[in-house]
């Protein structure tokens, strides 16, 4: 039987850290609502200590959203904690969402700090932590370059101080796919009692990784992913969450499943996007305006006869309407066929040919045939005014 693995969504957190994307608290309420329809598992509600419309985010979305655990993150920090405690004071379930560097990197020259101090730090935030609420994530910061004989340690001490989650951020979106899950079976392998907490993954997509990244660790024995809607975060982004969804889904030897409503993908894709003012690149995957979209004679012609010749996703999956044939001077007749019939006009063959001749007159002069052009197109031909 698949196993579970959790969605943890983080578009109103790391995602909201893109600039020119902050939304205020009606709006991250209205996106929460729409992540909980979609059926995420984990909503990361916001950074209360930041700022105090992030502190007023979390309390309003702890009130309006039921089922998904909600999530305040701070550093390893006591009045971080505190504050992320006091914002989820009305949350159903409420996680703190805590943790430190441990690459060197960031403790010789971000922390200024060494290996032991921050492994105390690490341990005493979860502490901290604990006594305000029974789940409490910890996330050892740039994981994805820390030492993995020190990461153990450091997470075999979270463990023993009562985390339930053991977040292993790929921050920088360093590793390689292999690496990455390597690092996560090391962990399974070596880190005492780690059955205890859920391992989640939480990557960055600098080298365009982020997916692949999360789905080696899934290979490997995590069981939460850490992701956006259209991949939206710090840089070049976080795991998109429709992506590492829709992998799951079109791969069952992962031998896991969510419990995402894939049906919600597009019109949440499209509600962020709104909202957030980022638009959705066009090839993007899963969700683009591109994702289902065919304009090579080729493809068209394959597409017409059967979609699945080039058509993994079944567009209602996703919430897309419909396929469609975008008509260029790269289509053929039979796309040419298609759209007209669609318009209503079924044409002989000699009527087609002539339309076709006009069509690539037409489509080398204006690139796209939308229909209105072929409806206009239709009117001109001899035999119609005839
Ligand atoms: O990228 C990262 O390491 C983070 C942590 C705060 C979880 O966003
Ligand atoms: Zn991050």
């Amino acid at each position: 039987m698949a196993e579970r693995v959790y969605i943890f969504d983080t578009t109103l957190r790391d995602g909201e850290q893109v600039p020119g994307c902050q939304l205020n608290t009606d709006e991250k309420v209205i996106i929460a609502k729409a992540l909980e329809t979609l059926g995420v598992d984990v909503i990361e509600a916001g950074f209360p200590i930041s700022s105090p419309g992030d502190f007023k985010s979390v309390v309003e979305i702890s009130k309006a959203v039921s089922n998904p655990v909600i999530t305040a993150l701070s550093r390893a920090v006591e009045k971080d904690i505190d504050r992320a405690a006091e914002a989820l004071q009305y949350a159903k379930r409420g996680r703190i969402h805590t943790g430190i560097g441990t690459s060197d990197q960031h403790i010789f020259t971000k922390l200024r700090s060494d290996r032991d101090k921050v492994l105390e730090r690490a341990v005493a935030a979860v502490k901290y932590a604990k006594k305000y609420v029974e789940d409490v994530e910890f996330y050892a910061e740039d994981a994805g370059r820390t030492d993995n004989e020190y990461l153990a340690r450091v997470l075999e001490a979270v463990v023993k101080a009562g985390a339930t989650v053991l977040n292993i951020p790929d921050t920088t979106g360093f590793c390689l796919p292999e690496e990455y899950g390597r690092k996560i079976k090391y962990l399974k392998d070596n880190v005492k009692d780690i059955d205890k907490a859920i391992i989640s993954t939480h990557c960055h997509n600098d080298l365009g990784l982020a997916v692949a990244n999360s789905i080696a660790a899934v290979q490997n024995g995590a069981r939460q992913i850490e992701c956006t809607i259209n991949g939206i975060g710090e840089r070049a982004g976080n795991t998109s969450l429709e992506e590492v969804v829709m992998i799951m889904v079109k791969h069952p030897s992962i031998g896991v499943e969510t419990k995402i409503n894939t049906r919600q993908l597009y019109p949440t894709s499209q509600l962020v996007s709104k909202m957030m003012n980022m638009p959705i690149q066009p090839n993007k995957a899963v969700v683009g305006k591109n994702a289902f979209a065919h304009s090579s004679g080729i493809h068209q012609d394959g597409v017409i006869k059967n979609r699945e010749n080039y058509e993994i996703i079944d567009p209602h999956e996703v919430g897309v309407d419909k396929s469609s044939i975008i008509l260029t001077a790269r289509s053929g007749r039979a796309a040419l066929h298609y759209n007209l019939k669609n318009l209503g006009v079924d044409l002989n063959k000699e009527e087609l040919d002539e339309a076709y001749e006009r069509f690539l007159e037409m489509a080398d002069d204006i690139k796209v045939i939308r229909d209105e052009d072929l409806k206009r197109l239709v009117d001109q031909l001899p035999f119609k005014s005839a």
